[in-house]
């Protein structure tokens, strides 16, 4: 008799596979990687504004890390010794893996469970924050996922996800076409076919980068496996990436940074005054596509009734934001081309501004009011109404590229 694929034997091919190759690659010591690497993205200590732009005491958060690999939980709870953390993962070789990491820093404030995120209620629990990264996209029904997660958030509570990008993985499944037809298993030869198969990769294939470079994760068994023989991945374009959200009646809440959808950095001229007449989602999915830089896409998501707290420029609301410039932006160049330039995931991302703008830009503190800095002497000389189109440009313009975050008064 045929076998028949069902859901549980995709779930149970999906955890053996994890068993065997526990991705990423586990950390041996959490101190040392968050001094070398920094927090996580999702991190509260690193995203608290994004996450939160009301404000919200980063302290005893109940935090959820639903599908947390072999080392996420315990370097989230590593860095947030005042949360509590949960995490879960099918995979009993990465629940070890995090124990292990768990016990070597005594983190009495990490629980760790092996179980599948769909049955989450069980826990009879609510969190604040929910990390899931590079999990729901694995799972034979992620709407179902992301609704037993949305089930188990707080309603004040925010949610980190990542699931992986279509446009910037075209060449993934690519290559895991070639491996299923070649019979290529998640075992030791289906890894040794996969790296002899990358030995005839040429230089124009979708797989290698712009930088002429065979992803790095390709480098090691676990991220061969993770990336070209998975049983169960599929990958999101922007819209439905925004169909997935509403689909479990949550809100999208921005993109963790939004350099990576930034229409400014792409395009000019007539054609990019046509794409910022768009609806930001609209602005997302044509720069997603024209760029095919994104093989991920990290965002958060959160209830409904907090879609009060996001970030918007069409009402004078925007006025009572408090921005915050982003770590690691540089103002560099001279009197005659000033730049905000910073690192982000797929490059530089240098934004030319002018020297008004920079002089804006300056008195930017994180504690004052957008209102508060047009108060200042510098710009009560021009009229109240143009110095509210001018602060209103500029800061569009500067959360767009990701430059600067706003949060609100006490945040
Ligand atoms: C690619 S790893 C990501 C780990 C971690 N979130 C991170 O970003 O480092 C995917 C993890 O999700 C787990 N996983 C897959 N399906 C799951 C499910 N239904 N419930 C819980 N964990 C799951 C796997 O066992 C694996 O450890």
């Amino acid at each position: 008799m045929e076998d028949t694929v069902t859901e549980d034997t995709i779930t149970e091919a999906v955890r053996k596979q994890y068993e065997a190759y526990s991705y990423p690659p586990p950390v041996e010591d959490g101190e040392k990687f968050l001094k070398q690497w920094g927090p996580l993205t999702c991190d509260p200590k690193f995203a608290g504004i994004q996450l939160w732009p009301e404000g919200r005491t980063r302290q005893d958060l109940r935090i959820l890390c639903a599908g947390c690999g072999s080392s996420q939980a315990a370097l989230i709870a590593l860095n947030n010794p005042d949360c509590a953390v949960v995490g879960i993962d099918l995979s009993e070789t990465s629940i070890a893996h995090s124990k292990r990491l768990g016990d070597r820093h005594g983190l009495a404030n990490l629980e760790l469970r092996q179980m599948s995120l769909l049955d989450v209620g069980e826990l009879k629990r609510s969190f604040d924050l929910i990390i899931c990264t590079g999990v729901l996209h694995h799972l034979p029904d992620p709407d179902a996922g992301l609704k037993a997660l949305a089930d188990v958030l707080d309603p004040s509570g925010s949610m980190a996800i990542m699931l992986y990008g279509k446009s910037g993985r075209a060449g993934v499944y690519l290559v895991q076409d070639i491996l299923r037809r070649l019979g290529a298993g998640r075992n030791a030869e289906g890894v040794r076919t996969a790296r002899e198969l990358l030995k005839f990769f040429p230089s124009n294939h979708y797989l290698i980068s712009a930088t002429g470079k065979l992803p790095h994760d390709l480098a090691h068994d676990a991220g061969i496996v993770d990336m070209l023989l998975h049983p169960q991945d599929r990958a999101y374009s922007v819209p439905e990436i925004m169909e997935f959200v509403e689909a479990a009646g949550l809100a999208f809440f921005g993109w963790s940074d939004n350099a990576l959808y930034c229409a400014d950095r792409f395009l000019g001229g007539e054609m990019l005054e046509r794409v910022l007449a768009l609806p930001p989602a609209e602005q997302w999915a044509v720069v997603d596509n024209l760029t095919v830089l994104n093989d991920r896409h990290d965002f958060f998501v959160r209830k409904p009734q907090s879609t009060r707290f996001l970030t918007r420029f069409d009402t004078d609301d925007f006025l009572s934001y408090v921005p915050h410039v982003r770590a690691g932006v540089r103002l560099a160049g001279d009197v005659n081309s000033l730049i905000l330039t910073r690192r982000a995931l797929q490059g530089e991302v240098v934004t030319p501004i002018s020297r008004s703008e920079a002089l804006m830009l300056e008195q930017i503190d994180g504690k004052r009011r957008i209102s508060d800095i047009l108060s200042h002497p510098m710009f009560t000389g021009s009229e109240p109404e143009k110095r509210t189109d001018f602060a209103r440009v500029v800061c569009e313009r500067m959360w767009r590229s990701g430059h600067v975050l706003f949060g609100r008064s006490g945040s």
